[in-house]
Order: C-alpha cells, then sequence, then structure tokens
C-alpha cells in the first residue's frame, strides 16, 4: 500500500454519552458529531488521507429507539444536501455503502443527488456507511458466489469483486472508549492498523486524525510473512 491511497475508516462512537455528560439530548451528540465529521473531512486531504470511511449507521442501529432512528435519518439527509456544494469545492467525492432498500425515499433521493455532483471530485474519496452490515455484505457475496459453476472458482480475488466496491483499510479508528469493530468493513481490515481513543467523537479533532495516521499508517505490515534480506540469511541453519 503506497501513501497515494491511503485508507483510514472511522467508527464514530461517543455522540450519546458527550451529549449526556452535558445534560443535552442525544440528538444533540449526533448534530455535534455532523460537525466534527465536516471538520475530518476537510483535514484529511492535508493529512494524507486519500479514501475515508466512516460509520454512520449501522443496520444494528435499526433497534434504537424509533425517534433516535428518524433523528439519524434526518441528520444524514441535511448533511447529504449541506455539504454537497462543501464537497465539490473542496474536490471531495461522496459515495454512501450498505443498503438503500430500507433507507426513507427522500434519503435515498439526497443520497443519488450528492453521488451524482461529487462523481468527478478526486482529491479525497469520502465514503459514509449507513445502513451498513459487514456481515450482510459477505454473506451476500457468498450468495452470489454459489451461482458459480465450480467452486474451484471461488478465488480470494473472484470473491472481491463479489462483494463489491473493497478498499483495503490501512488505519481504523474508533472513538468513544470501546475497543470492538461492531460489524465494520470486516473484510478490508484485515490488516489494518487499529487506533482506539477514548475521546467522544464530537470532540475529536484534525490533530487527532494527522496523529493516528502519521503513528500508523506507516508502520511495516508484513502480511504473515518475514521481512528477511539477503544479506541477513543465515546460512548456519543450512549447514
Ligand atoms: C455512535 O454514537 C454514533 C452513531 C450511531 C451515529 C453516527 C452519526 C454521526 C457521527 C453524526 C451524523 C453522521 C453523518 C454522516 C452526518 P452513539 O450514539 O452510539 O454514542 P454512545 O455510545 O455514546 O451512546
Amino acid at each position: 500500500m503506497t501513501q497515494s491511497n491511503l485508507h483510514v475508516a472511522i467508527i464514530m462512537d461517543g455522540n450519546g454519552r458527550w451529549a449526556t455528560a452535558r445534560g443535552l439530548p442525544r440528538a444533540a451528540g449526533h448534530q455535534s458529531g455532523a460537525e466534527a465529521l465536516r471538520r475530518i473531512v476537510e483535514a484529511a486531504p492535508a493529512c494524507g488521507v486519500d479514501i475515508l470511511t466512516v460509520y454512520a449507521f449501522s443496520s444494528d442501529n435499526w433497534k434504537r429507539p424509533p425517534l433516535e432512528v428518524e433523528t439519524l435519518m434526518a441528520l444524514l439527509a441535511w448533511y447529504l444536501e449541506n455539504e454537497t456544494s462543501r464537497c465539490l469545492a473542496n474536490g471531495v467525492r461522496m459515495t454512501i455503502i450498505g443498503r438503500r432498500d430500507r433507507l426513507p425515499d427522500s434519503l435515498v433521493e439526497r443520497i443519488d443527488a450528492a453521488e451524482r455532483a461529487t462523481r468527478a471530485c478526486a482529491r479525497l474519496e469520502l465514503r459514509i456507511a449507513i445502513d451498513y452490515s459487514a456481515r450482510d455484505e459477505i454473506l451476500s457475496a457468498s450468495r452470489r458466489a454459489t451461482h458459480l459453476a465450480d467452486a474451484e472458482q471461488l478465488t480470494r480475488q473472484r470473491f472481491e469483486e463479489l462483494l463489491g466496491e473493497t478498499r483495503p483499510v490501512d488505519v481504523l479508528i474508533r472513538t468513544g472508549g470501546e475497543q470492538r469493530l461492531s460489524d465494520f468493513l470486516l473484510w478490508e481490515c484485515a490488516y489494518a492498523e487499529l487506533v482506539f481513543t477514548n475521546r467522544m467523537w464530537p470532540d475529536f479533532q484534525p490533530a487527532d486524525l494527522a496523529h493516528a495516521v502519521r503513528e500508523f499508517a506507516h508502520r511495516e505490515r508484513r502480511y504473515g510473512a518475514v521481512p528477511q534480506p539477503p544479506e541477513v540469511v543465515h546460512d548456519h541453519w543450512l549447514r
């Protein structure tokens, strides 16, 4: 992986606790979370990030109280509408990953419009995961794979094609103090560096992103292999 396609993924956790700690409704935490996202998107290219994937609404989030789900859907629609011109001006391409068939029509319309308007932008790719479940993506690809005539045809590369747009993640950041993946980009995170921070998402700053990228993105990743330059081959083992 070269720096030219550095992929950072973020689980934006802690909005609710941030709000509760301030005596505010949870919705205020999500609103501040949306503002934090705007800051981070603006700062990402200067941090060397080319692809930024953020977890905005997991498929398990449908289990939240209906009013909170409604608030999040409205906030997502508002964000897409409001940020499209800023993204266009800043060269940010917006794409949405996840299911669309359970989203309100009005949100799907905003998604289509945002993707259409920004599709030629190439400075940063902002992927927003909405109604997303990595396990469901893997399950759908597996279902598609059963149509292959011969199981031997199913190589890792072929399976990745069936998964759709996969981008290996270099750095996965989770805010809010929890240390788990919560069904996010499980395939793509196979060799990601994991960064967990106690900072609540609304408090996350561009400096935190810069720090994570500096610390983790350029670590040597061996993908299971042992690096062994020719001069350190220990021939006494061979004698
Ligand atoms: C997790 O915090 C956050 C979410 C479930 C939603 C993420 C949404 C945003 C950051 C704002 C909107 C996003 C966009 C793209 C406009 P939580 O509510 O689980 O917090 P808690 O763990 O403190 O309860």
